[in-house]
């Protein structure tokens, strides 16, 4: 345990002191300008004498702590999120987060993501076919396009992209623009919340409807998978709503935003593109990747993990202590919120070396560029990890190597990109491409 009960931290007086110009400009920069300053100040962990009490840690055996080996101590901080997921696997606690953690987890056995492989290529192929030499197209926009269609189709097989005003879409990119801003009271009149509600209850008819119709004619889907439960003892019509929307929410934006991502960097770097363009052209020819081709693929798993290094999507962690407990050798009382900055520990020199340079090269095995082995978490660690993990890596290499394996993404000059850093980690604005055909 330290000398010091807290973390050092702004206070009221200290801050006070600070030039107003300095403290209006650091937060006028944006949330990580300001973050990163006060780790710069307080060091690894530091501390806000909030009403509730706030540690703010960016060090990879504070995450640890937090996540794996005092993960009992620890739970997940409502968001807004509930209102919208319900009591899905990410926002339940407790009882019912375990049984259906473990209710859920055979969906990504390996027999499944096989099976799940062939969609996301399928559907990549699908959307190919409409992309055109030349075309100017807006990056994030296709990604999420893609990823909601797969996971839409592999684990609900619905079809999202059955007309342009799809409901499943409609109530996901309602979701994702009104993320952290329905934070008034129920009471109040809220337009946000009513167009949340809206787009919900509209998803909701699609779902429930399709729930119906797997009690009635039960295939071998995840839907009459769970339906059945693995002891006779099905999962309720809601639960298994709220379990679906958590899936479609947390397994799509996620992946789009890696390979939003990773095309904005490879499009940055010709030396990193062309050495994955070789690699497909070798690896695959004309045809299109599978499954199996990915032991033999190298540079999307490459590229993967550094684009997610460098632009973690789901970059700041919550919890809160359920229980008195510590973090990094300071006391914290029950109630206490955590914050476990992932992008300043991707970022950290100590453990990256050149963190702003894109080097998909130091996550090869053996390679001496990382050096702390808790560093890395874009999937988080220990119980409440991702549940999709593989289910990503594997959707964003086969749709890395098969949009790459056809086009060159090219950036339109003079874009400003910048982050926006709400729930997730996107850009600011559309970042806009311009599609060129590698083989014609
Ligand atoms: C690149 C893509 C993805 C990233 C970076 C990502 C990241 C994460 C992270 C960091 C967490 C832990 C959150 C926390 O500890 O508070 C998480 C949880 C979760 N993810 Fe993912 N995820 C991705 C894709 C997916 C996919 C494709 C699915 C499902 C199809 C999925 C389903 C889930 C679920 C259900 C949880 C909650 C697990 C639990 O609390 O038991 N994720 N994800």
């Amino acid at each position: 345990m330290t000398s010091s009960t807290f973390p050092p931290g702004p206070t009221f007086k200290s801050e006070w002191k600070r030039p107003f110009r300095e403290v209006s400009e650091e937060i006028s920069q944006g949330l990580l300008v300001h973050v990163r300053k006060r780790f710069e100040r307080f060091g690894d962990i530091y501390f806000l004498a909030n009403r509730t009490p706030v540690y703010v840690t960016r060090h990879p055996d504070h995450v640890h702590e937090v996540l794996v080996t005092r993960a009992s101590s620890f739970k997940k901080r409502a968001q807004d999120l509930d209102t919208f997921l319900g009591q899905g696997l990410l926002t339940s606690d407790g009882e019912l987060w375990r049984k259906q953690r473990r209710l859920i987890q055979p969906a990504f056995s390996h027999a499944n993501l096989v099976r799940y492989a062939e969609v996301m290529v399928d559907l990549t192929q699908q959307t190919l076919a409409g992309w055109r030499h030349g075309e100017q197209r807006d990056l994030n926009r296709e990604m999420m396009e893609l990823t909601l269609a797969v996971v839409c189709k592999a684990v609900l097989d619905y079809d999202a992209r059955r007309g342009a005003n799809d409901v499943v879409a409609h109530a996901m990119s309602v979701l994702q623009g009104t993320a952290g801003l329905d934070v008034l009271p129920r009471w109040l009149p809220n337009p946000i919340h009513a167009r949340k509600k809206k787009a919900a209850d509209a998803m909701d008819e699609v779902i429930y409807a399709i729930i119906d119709e797997r009690k009635e004619n039960p295939g071998d889907d995840l839907v009459s998978q769970l339906l059945a439960g693995t002891d006779g003892e099905g999962m309720e019509r809601q639960q298994l709503r709220d379990e679906l929307v958590t899936l479609f929410l947390a397994g799509h934006e996620t992946t789009a935003l890696a390979l939003t991502w990773a095309f904005f960097l490879l499009a940055q770097s010709p030396g990193e593109e062309a050495v994955l363009h070789q690699e497909l052209d070798e690896v695959l020819g004309d045809r299109p990747p599978t499954f199996a081709d990915l032991e033999h693929l190298t540079l999307p798993g490459l590229i993967v993990q550094e684009s997610m290094r460098m632009f973690p999507p789901l970059y700041f962690l919550p919890r809160v202590a359920k229980e008195d407990t510590e973090v990094g050798g300071y006391p914290l009382a029950a109630g206490s919120e955590v914050l476990l900055w992932i992008y300043f520990m991707h970022h950290d020199e100590r453990w990256f070396p050149k963190p702003g340079e894109f080097r998909p090269q130091r996550f090869l095995p053996n390679s001496d560029m990382l050096r702390h082995r808790h560093a890395y978490a874009p999937f988080g660690a220990g119980p409440r990890a991702c549940l999709g993990k593989n289910f990503a890596l594997i959707e964003a290499q086969l749709l890395l190597a098969a949009i790459a394996q056809r086009f060159r993404v090219r950036l339109v000059p003079g874009q400003d990109v910048k982050l926006n850093p709400r729930v997730t980690l996107g850009p600011r604005a559309p970042i806009q491409m311009i599609l060129e055909a590698r083989r014609r």
